[in-house]
């Protein structure tokens, strides 16, 4: 098993079906920004450190993703937007157990 199906929403609400590597240690953050689903500049900010919340999307399926970490949570509790669902693409890692994971981008902050 090498690629998984990930549905990202883009921040112009279009819905984007990608394929995923599993085998390339990539996270979302890292997927949006290889199928240029954000503008460049507007994501990944951080490098993928959970230090600035440009990665924020929101979990619309109902996939059982690992536990934040305290960075993770720490980042958003400062970020805007922040939702019930909302958590940082850079600290999801693209697993099989992520296949059909649905996700849409936050607003960008600027
Ligand atoms: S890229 Fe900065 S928090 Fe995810």
């Amino acid at each position: 098993m090498s690629d998984i199906k990930i549905t990202i929403t883009d921040r112009e609400g279009v819905a984007h079906e990608v394929d995923a590597p599993t085998d390339m240690n990539m996270n979302l953050m890292e997927v949006v920004r290889s199928y240029e689903l954000a503008p460049e500049g507007t994501i990944g900010i951080c490098g993928g450190m959970a230090m600035c919340a440009s990665c924020q999307c929101y979990v619309q399926s109902n996939h059982q993703l690992p536990e934040k970490s305290d960075d993770e949570d720490a980042m958003l509790s400062e970020a805007f937007f922040v939702k019930d669902n909302s958590r940082l693409g850079c600290q999801i890692h693209i697993t099989e157990d992520l296949d059909g994971l649905k996700v849409e981008l936050a607003p960008a902050e600027d």
